[in-house]
C-alpha cells in the first residue's frame, strides 16, 4: 500500500464528511505522476482540518471540478506566511478548487470564464446573501495560453492532466485570494487610484440593524469593507482625468456629486462581466445601467454616455469592479427605482442556486455573432450551492447580510 493511502486512512477516522478514499488515492498518485509532489504532501495535510476534510470529500464526490494545481517552483516560491501556515493554506487550496463542467462551455464572449470556488471561509469573503463561494476568472489571450486573472504574477496553466472527472490545470504561481479596495489598488491596480481619492470624499449613510443606527461613511470605505455584494464600473486614471473639470463644477453639489457615483454602482449584486451581456441593471441611484457588446468590446451606457469596459472583473472579497475609460456623469436620480431595485436584489441574495458551469454561460451562449443577446437572460445568479455539510464551517451566524434600502445600507 502506497504511503499516501496509509496517511488518508489514519486521519480518516477523524473525517466529518464522506471521502471517496479509492478516489483520493488516484488523485494523489496522479499529481504525482504529474510531478506535483508538494501539492500531493498539502493534499495530505488538509486532512487534519473539518475545512480541509471538506474540500477533499467535495473532489472526490465524482461530479466534475477544475483543480488549479501549483507546481512545486510554485509552492517554493510562495509566500512562507502562506504555506507555513495550515489554516491560511487550506483556504488558499480551496480557492484553487471550481466545482463545475467547464468542458466545452468555455464563454464565448467576453472571453473571460469564471467559475465558483470553494473558498467561503467569512474572513475572507463577504459577498451578498452571506454565504457565496468567491470566484476566480481565467482568459485565454493571444499567446493561447490560460491566464488566472487578478493576479500580481502573471499566473498561467502550463500543463493540464486529468483524474476521473477531476481536471488538473497546473499553474506556475500559487493563486491569490482577492483582497480588498485598499490593498487592491497599489499593488494590483494602480489605474484606480484617481477615483479612489474620489471615493474617499464622498459620504454614503450606512444603517446598522444592530444597534438601529445610521451614520455616514465614505464611499471608499463602503467599497472596501463595509458593502456586501456591489458592481462598481470605476472609471480609470484617464477618465477622471477626463471629466476632472466637469466633477469640480458639481463640486458645490454634493447630491449631485453623489448620484453620479450610484450611477456607477449596482448595490447588492456582485454581476460578472459574462452576466451583464445584453441586459439592464438599475444603478444604486436608480437609473438604466444598459451592456451592449460587439466587436470591439463590452459597454456600459448610462443616461448620455456609453464608457467602455477595458478591465473587466476586478475581484474584491466584498464585490467585483469592471474598469471603465470614460465617467458616466449622469446626475440623475429615482429613488423609487433605486429602492426596488434594492428589494429585488435581496430578495435574489437569500437564493443559492445550483451553479455547474462557468459564471452566466446561459447568457453567452445565446450571443449573436454580431454580439447582441438573444433568447432568455437564463439563470445568472452566480450562487453554488452549499452542501449541508459546509454550512457548519460557513458559520452563517457570524456572516453580515448587507443591503441597500432606499438609499441606505441596512445590514440584517
Ligand atoms: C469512488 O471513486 C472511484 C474512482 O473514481 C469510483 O470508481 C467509485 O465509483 C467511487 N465510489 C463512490 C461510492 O462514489
Ligand atoms: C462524471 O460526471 C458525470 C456527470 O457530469 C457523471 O455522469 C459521471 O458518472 C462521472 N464520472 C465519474 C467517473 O464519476
Ligand atoms: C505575508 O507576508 C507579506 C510580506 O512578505 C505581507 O505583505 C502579507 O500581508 C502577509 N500575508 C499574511 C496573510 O499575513
Ligand atoms: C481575452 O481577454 C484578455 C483580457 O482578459 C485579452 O488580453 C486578450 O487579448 C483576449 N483574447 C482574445 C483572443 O480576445
Ligand atoms: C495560437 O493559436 C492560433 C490558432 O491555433 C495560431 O494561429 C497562433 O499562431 C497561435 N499563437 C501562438 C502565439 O502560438
Ligand atoms: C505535460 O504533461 C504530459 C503528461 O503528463 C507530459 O508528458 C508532458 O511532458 C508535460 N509537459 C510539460 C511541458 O510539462
Ligand atoms: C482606505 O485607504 C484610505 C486612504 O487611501 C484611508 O483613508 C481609508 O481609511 C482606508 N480604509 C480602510 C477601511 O482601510
Ligand atoms: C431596531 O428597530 C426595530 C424596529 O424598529 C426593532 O424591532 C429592533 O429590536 C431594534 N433593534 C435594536 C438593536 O434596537
Ligand atoms: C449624513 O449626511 C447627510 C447629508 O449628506 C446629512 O443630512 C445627515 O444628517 C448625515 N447623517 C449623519 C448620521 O451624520
Ligand atoms: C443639485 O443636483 C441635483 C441632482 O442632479 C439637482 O436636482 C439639483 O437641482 C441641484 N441643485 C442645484 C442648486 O443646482
Ligand atoms: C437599457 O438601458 C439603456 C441605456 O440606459 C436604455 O436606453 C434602454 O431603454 C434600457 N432598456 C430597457 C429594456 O430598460
Ligand atoms: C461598439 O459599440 C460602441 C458603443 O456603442 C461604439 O462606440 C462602437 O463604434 C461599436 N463598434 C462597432 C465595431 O460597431
Amino acid at each position: 500500500m502506497k504511503a499516501s493511502t496509509l496517511l488518508f486512512n489514519s486521519l480518516l477516522p477523524a473525517a466529518a464528511v464522506a471521502q471517496n478514499i479509492t478516489f483520493l488515492t488516484g488523485f494523489l498518485q496522479t499529481l504525482q505522476g504529474a510531478g506535483l509532489t508538494q501539492l500531493a504532501t498539502v493534499a495530505t495535510q488538509l486532512n487534519s482540518s473539518s475545512v480541509g476534510q471538506y474540500l477533499l470529500a467535495n473532489i472526490s464526490n465524482g461530479s466534475p471540478h477544475i483543480l488549479f494545481a501549483p507546481n512545486n517552483e510554485a509552492l517554493s516560491n510562495a509566500p512562507k506566511n502562506i504555506t507555513g501556515d495550515l489554516g491560511r493554506l487550506t483556504d488558499v487550496f480551496g480557492y484553487h478548487i471550481v466545482p463545475g463542467n467547464f468542458s466545452n462551455s468555455v464563454t464565448r464572449y467576453p472571453n473571460v470564464t469564471l467559475g465558483r470556488t470553494l473558498l467561503t471561509d467569512p474572513a475572507l469573503v463577504h459577498l451578498e446573501g452571506g454565504n457565496k463561494a468567491q470566484v476566480l476568472a481565467w482568459a485565454q489571450r493571444a499567446d493561447n495560453r490560460t491566464h488566472v486573472l487578478n493576479q500580481r504574477n502573471d499566473s498561467t496553466v502550463v500543463n493540464v492532466t486529468s483524474f476521473g472527472n477531476l481536471t488538473v490545470f497546473i499553474v506556475d504561481h500559487l493563486l491569490e485570494i482577492p483582497q480588498d479596495f485598499n490593498t487592491t489598488v497599489p499593488t494590483n491596480n494602480e489605474s484606480l487610484s484617481a477615483i479612489q481619492t474620489v471615493l474617499g470624499n464622498v459620504q454614503t449613510p450606512i444603517f446598522d440593524a444592530t444597534n438601529n443606527q445610521t451614520s455616514n461613511v465614505t464611499l471608499l470605505d463602503a467599497i472596501n469593507s463595509q458593502w456586501h455584494g456591489f458592481t462598481f464600473f470605476a472609471p480609470n486614471n484617464d477618465a477622471v482625468q477626463s471629466a476632472m473639470s466637469t466633477i469640480q463644477g458639481l463640486a458645490g453639489n454634493a447630491t449631485a456629486v453623489q448620484n453620479v457615483l450610484y450611477n456607477h454602482i449596482i448595490n447588492g449584486s456582485t454581476v460578472y462581466s459574462p452576466v451583464l451581456a445584453g441586459q439592464n441593471f438599475t444603478s444604486t441611484a436608480g437609473e438604466d445601467l444598459g451592456f451592449t457588446i460587439n466587436s470591439t468590446g463590452q459597454y456600459v451606457t448610462s443616461g448620455n454616455i456609453t464608457a467602455r469596459i477595458v478591465q473587466p472583473n476586478v475581484l474584491l472579497p466584498n464585490g467585483v469592479i469592471h474598469v471603465i475609460d470614460k465617467v458616466l456623469l449622469n446626475t440623475q436620480a429615482d429613488s423609487s427605482a433605486a429602492s426596488s431595485a434594492i428589494a429585488s436584489a435581496t430578495s435574489a441574495a437569500a437564493v443559492t442556486p445550483t451553479e455547474t458551469q462557468p459564471i452566466g454561460f446561459s447568457q453567452t451562449q445565446s450571443l449573436n455573432p454580431s454580439g447582441s443577446a438573444t433568447g432568455t437572460s437564463g439563470n445568472n445568479s452566480g450562487a453554488i450551492t452549499l452542501l449541508p455539510s459546509l454550512d457548519a464551517f460557513v458559520g452563517l451566524g457570524l456572516s453580515v447580510v448587507a443591503a441597500l434600502v432606499g438609499g441606505v445600507l441596512t445590514i440584517v
